[in-house]
């Protein structure tokens, strides 16, 4: 028998429980779970490493070059990685330094498409849950289920918050509740995909 499979686009802000969420329903159906954030994040982590000029077009377009990104699983935590260039940078790209710059590096054009097009290659059999802030409006704007996460912004910092802590991170309320607040105004309005709940998307608060 033919099992259909459907896509899953899980869009939000950062902390409304988009990853949490995506990688249980992916176990309980048995698909396969793409943080496309990490990617944004990895991305990141090449520029600032290589002192990439984000401001430079031609700079981007040439690192970008240089730049394979995967997912590989690792059986120690039981989650996938993302690889760098072959490198497990797991941790690496999830420190406030990358935070603080990945948002203006994911209003840029060309890395969107760089990114876009592979997020679309591994959907298109079918069979993802795929979370970040387009996945619903462009990446897969025909997912046959969309939907759209909120929190209030004091419960997303302590979210954070724990998440850095489980990351050996320490952190303090007002930095972590600043940097969500300012990714989230340059994610809405960006003029090249800009977070937007989708079309047809269900809306759940996970206060
Ligand atoms: O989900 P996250 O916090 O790891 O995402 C990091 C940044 O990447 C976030 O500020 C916005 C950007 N992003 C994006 O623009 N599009 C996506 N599909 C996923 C993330």
């Amino acid at each position: 028998m033919t099992v259909l499979k459907i896509n899953i686009a899980i869009d939000g802000y950062s902390g409304c429980g988009k990853s949490s969420t995506a990688k249980a329903v992916a176990k309980v159906l048995g698909y396969t779970y793409i943080d496309t954030g990490a990617m944004y994040r990895a991305v990141t982590l090449y520029f600032q490493r290589n002192h990439i000029d984000i401001y430079n077009e031609k700079a981007v377009e040439n690192a970008l070059k240089n730049i394979e990104i995967r997912f590989a699983f690792n059986e120690s935590d039981q989650k996938a990685h993302v690889f760098l260039n072959g490198e497990d940078v797991e941790e690496q790209m999830r420190t406030p330094e990358v935070a603080a710059f990945v948002s203006p590096v994911a209003t840029i054009s060309s890395v969107r498409r760089f990114l876009v097009h592979q997020q679309q290659e591994m959907g298109k059999d079918k069979g993802v849950v795929m979370d970040g802030r387009d996945i619903g409006t462009v990446v897969f704007p025909d997912a046959e289920c969309k939907f759209f996460l909120v929190a209030d912004i004091d419960i997303r910092t302590e979210r954070r918050i724990k998440e850095l802590k489980f990351g050996g991170i320490d952190s303090s309320f007002d930095a972590v509740k600043h940097n969500l607040i300012e990714r989230d105004f340059i994610d809405s309005n960006r003029e090249d995909s800009p977070l937007r709940k989708a079309e047809g998307a269900i809306e759940i608060d996970t206060s």
